[in-house]
């Protein structure tokens, strides 16, 4: 037995001596495998405690015990070393090189189309405006029906869009939102609503969907002169001084008398280029005197009040304002497009 304790205890020396000395994280391993491992010496002399006498088994089991808790601790410590010492090694090499430059983060920006929206939205609001908003999936009766468009109505044609059922449907333009405002509201009213909507149209001047803002003016001797003064002044603050407006009569079933507006073209300034077809005019919205018939679904008295009504296509005063000649480029989303803007 002492001779069993005896070599037990010169493993021990022998084995924390190597522990203490490993030299990196690998070798720690292997040492541990060699001395704590189920195949280690230490382990291994647990079996020959049944060839011991009942007395000495407990001496010897108490000393392999030791000697495994001890290397265990040994071989802790080292590991902790190692690990502190890679650790500051490669802090020492990860040295920050404050003389490279910056890395700039990339700034977005609002979509031209956006930027559009909220510029006509702050001239309307200057001018006394509300802002008020409407479904994009819409029922026939406000699409169409209030707004004096009967059923098999030509004037339906030019505006085709995609039925969820033959009542329910994408509105065609913001109209719809002049009946739902107005059923809600006593006159005077004064309001735009800006929104998306959907036809059936699609080329380089086309898309179908595309953003309108339309504007609506109720209240006792609202006149043409009325809509034509605020037009004006819209268009003088969106393209500048010197813009002038050219009103075309027109037929819109729930405006009466109907005008189609243009403004003299800003590429040209009016003398005839490519994008007014050389006529100097660029068409932007359509406009009117409210219908009576209007006024009739939505409970106004039409002997009392009068006002105008007009809706203009958003992208083609982007473009207008951009010089942009294609409708698509909007909404390609490519960068290098969008951040011009
Ligand atoms: N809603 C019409 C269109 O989209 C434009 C319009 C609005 C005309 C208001 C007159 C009055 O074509």
């Amino acid at each position: 037995m002492e001779d069993l304790i005896q070599s037990l205890e010169s493993l021990r020396t022998a084995a924390e001596q190597e522990f203490t000395n490993a030299k990196n994280q690998e070798s720690l391993e292997s040492l541990r495998v060699k001395y704590l491992g189920k195949k280690s010496q230490i382990s291994q002399s647990m079996k020959q405690l049944s060839g011991l006498s009942p007395q000495q088994r407990p001496v010897v089991g108490k000393t392999i015990n030791d000697i495994k808790k001890a290397l265990n601790i040994c071989y802790q410590v080292r590991e902790r070393q190692l690990a502190d010492e890679a650790k500051q090694k490669k802090l020492a090499e990860e040295r920050v090189d404050v003389t490279l430059p910056g890395r700039t983060p990339l700034l977005g920006r609002k979509h031209p189309l956006t930027q559009v929206m909220e510029e006509a939205q702050q001239i309307f609001e200057s001018l006394g405006f509300s802002v008020a908003e409407g479904p994009e999936v819409e029922r026939d009766y406000y699409n169409f029906e209030a707004l004096n468009f009967p059923k098999d109505h030509p004037a339906r044609d030019m505006q085709d869009t995609f039925f969820v059922t033959e009542d329910i449907l994408l509105r065609t333009h913001t109209s719809p939102v002049q009946i739902r405002f107005m059923e809600n509201a006593s006159p005077p009213v004064r309001f735009i609503c800006p929104g998306k909507v959907y036809r059936h149209d699609a080329d380089i001047s086309h898309s179908p969907m595309f953003q309108q803002i339309e504007g609506v003016c109720v209240d006792k001797h609202i006149t043409m002169a009325d809509l034509k003064g605020v037009l004006e002044l819209f268009c003088v603050r969106m393209f500048g001084a010197g813009t002038t407006l050219r009103f075309r009569p027109s037929f819109f079933p729930f405006t009466e008398p109907s005008a189609e507006v243009d403004i003299s073209c800003v590429m040209c300034n009016g003398k005839g280029c490519r994008v007014c077809g050389q006529t100097g005019w660029i068409e932007i919205l359509g406009s009117g005197m409210i219908d009576p018939n209007v006024f009739g679904f939505v409970n106004y008295d039409p002997e009392e009040y009068t006002g105008y009504a007009f809706g203009m296509g958003v992208e083609r005063i982007a473009m207008l304002k951009y010089g942009i000649d294609d409708i698509r480029l909007f909404f390609e989303n490519d960068v290098r497009f969008l951040k011009q803007f």
